[in-house]
């Protein structure tokens, strides 16, 4: 179902009367292309908080983006008057720094404009409460030229647990970028990264630093410290690997297993026999193979394993139901249904899958929660309860995967997505859920793909027990 609104606001009518009314007025995003496969412009990487101990600028001029590093000349301590960064002209830069050359003001274009299309706050290096006036006065000149669908990254440390000082302003820095996310606008996105090393972070910076994040914001993902082993290949990082992907026949889990693809897996499309037309039709386009299998089946990871002699290496857990009815007249059934496909299955193919050692070191688990799970949801209690499931399941068994079998162990939570599943929601409550976000519309199933082929990237073995949104910074439980 095409979001009509979306378009009537990309035409000069429909923003003017939009503007006049209120009503929001969404950007259209700028996504992934071959043909525009990064961002349209430049890198401005600014620091707060001191010089940083991270060695960022190679992992930055990697992103292909041509970056201004702007000095990190303040000092600790500073009441906020001077921002880091203004202090002087762009080192190693191919043009000056926005907040070089002062406030960036009369640069309120769009893309293509003098401003940056990205932003990376080193913000590390933050401890204190002054401190945190640089942030303020890094940000608040450039800002506003940041060009439309452009990224604002910011980069904290992991809360420290002997320096209540040093976790109150690192944890303060959530709650800048949730509200700087609601408020920025444009399709313009923004994050925060805990990190303690710059390399590790390498494949999620260049994913946030993409058109590949177009509907991920206001979201903080921890990153730790261990970097790639090896070389990675970052155009086909997935040539060589089996990728399973259940629900794959359509919708998210169906763009999911076209963006592995795209990323040189060989995709394996599961999905039940009643969709195995489809499953045969999705593999085949993408040179992959299909398996009919009802993930309910006691014997399901047994069957996978058995199909998949060598192993896998990349494990999505995408395939979801909803049965909604409000707690008072919810039939038992709806409710095993639910918890049977969305959750037991997932914790049931997850360990005779790893027990067998099918999935091979380097492995990759995405599983798929939902905004619905985290939040809550009227009429949703068996499948809110499935999907927080799901996010309890992925924290609890991480650390232990990596340590155990080398396998990583994440979750997309999706927010409101274009599929079928959405177009069945009655119309009232579909526009809702399609505006109530920073970015004023739905996702579409590619969104989710991305965000899922980032946490399978052979270079994210440091993203591990992350649950990250994918909901254009949804008002439901952000
Ligand atoms: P969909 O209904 O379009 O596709 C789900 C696929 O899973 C179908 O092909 C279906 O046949 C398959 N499936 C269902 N039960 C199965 C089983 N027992 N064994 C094997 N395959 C089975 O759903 P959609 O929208 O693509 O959602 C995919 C995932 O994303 C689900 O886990 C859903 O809960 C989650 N999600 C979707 C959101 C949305 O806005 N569409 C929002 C939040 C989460």
């Amino acid at each position: 179902m095409a979001d009509r609104y979306l378009s009537f606001t990309a035409t000069a009518p429909g923003r003017f009367l939009t503007a006049r009314l209120g009503l929001p007025q969404p950007a259209a995003l700028s996504r992934w292309t071959a043909e525009r496969p990064s961002l349209d412009g430049r890198l401005l990487h600014l620091t707060a908080g001191g010089p940083s101990g991270l060695d960022l600028a190679p992992v930055l001029a990697r992103t292909g983006l041509p970056t201004a590093t702007e000095a990190a000349g303040t000092t600790t301590g500073s009441t906020g008057g001077s921002a880091t960064g203004s202090t002087g002209p762009a080192a190693g830069s191919t043009g000056p720094a926005a907040g070089s050359t002062g406030p960036a003001t009369g640069s309120t274009g769009p893309a293509g404009s003098t401003g940056p299309a990205a932003v990376v706050l080193d913000a590390t290096g933050v401890r204190d409460v002054d401190a945190l006036a640089e942030v303020h006065a890094a940000l608040h000149p450039v800002v506003r030229s940041v060009a439309a669908s452009g990224r604002v990254v910011v980069l904290g440390a992991p809360l420290d647990a002997r320096d209540h000082h040093q976790a109150a302003v690192q944890q303060a820095l959530e709650g800048f970028v949730r509200s700087l996310g609601k408020e920025i606008g444009r399709g313009r996105t923004v994050n925060l990264v805990r990190l303690t090393d710059a390399s590790a972070a390498e494949s999620t910076l260049r994913f946030l630093l993409s058109p590949r994040s177009a509907y991920v914001s206001g979201q903080v993902i921890g990153v730790a410290a261990e970097g790639p082993d090896g070389p990675v290949d970052w155009d086909l990082p997935l040539t060589g690997r089996t990728a399973l992907v259940t629900g794959a026949a359509r919708g998210i889990g169906e763009a999911v297993a076209e963006t592995l693809a795209r990323y040189g897996a060989h995709v394996v499309v599961l999905d039940v026999p009643q969709a195995a037309e489809d499953a045969r039709r999705v593999a085949a386009r993408l040179g992959g193979s299909a398996l009919t299998l009802d993930i309910t089946a006691a014997d399901a990871g047994e069957r996978i394993a058995a199909e998949l002699p060598d192993g896998l290496d990349v494990l999505i857990h995408n395939a979801g139901i909803t049965r909604d009815r409000r707690l008072v007249n919810m039939p038992a059934e709806r409710w095993s249904s639910v918890l049977d496909v969305n959750l037991a299955s997932v914790l049931r193919t997850t360990d005779a899958l790893l027990a067998k050692g099918a999935l091979r070191a380097g492995g990759r688990i995405v599983a798929t929660a939902s905004i619905a799970g985290l939040a809550g949801n009227a009429g949703q209690t068996n499948y809110g309860a499935s999907k927080a499931g799901v996010a309890g399941l992925v924290r609890s068994l991480a650390p232990r995967a990596l340590a155990e079998h080398g396998v990583t162990v994440n979750a997309v939570a999706p927010g409101f997505i274009e599929t079928r599943m959405t177009a069945a929601v009655p119309l009232f409550i579909r526009e809702a859920g399609r505006r109530m976000n920073s970015l004023a519309q739905g996702g579409l199933p590619v969104d989710v793909a991305e965000t899922t082929a980032w946490l399978a990237h052979p270079a994210s073995g440091a993203v591990n027990g992350q649950v990250v949104r994918v909901c254009g910074q949804s008002l439901l439980g952000a």
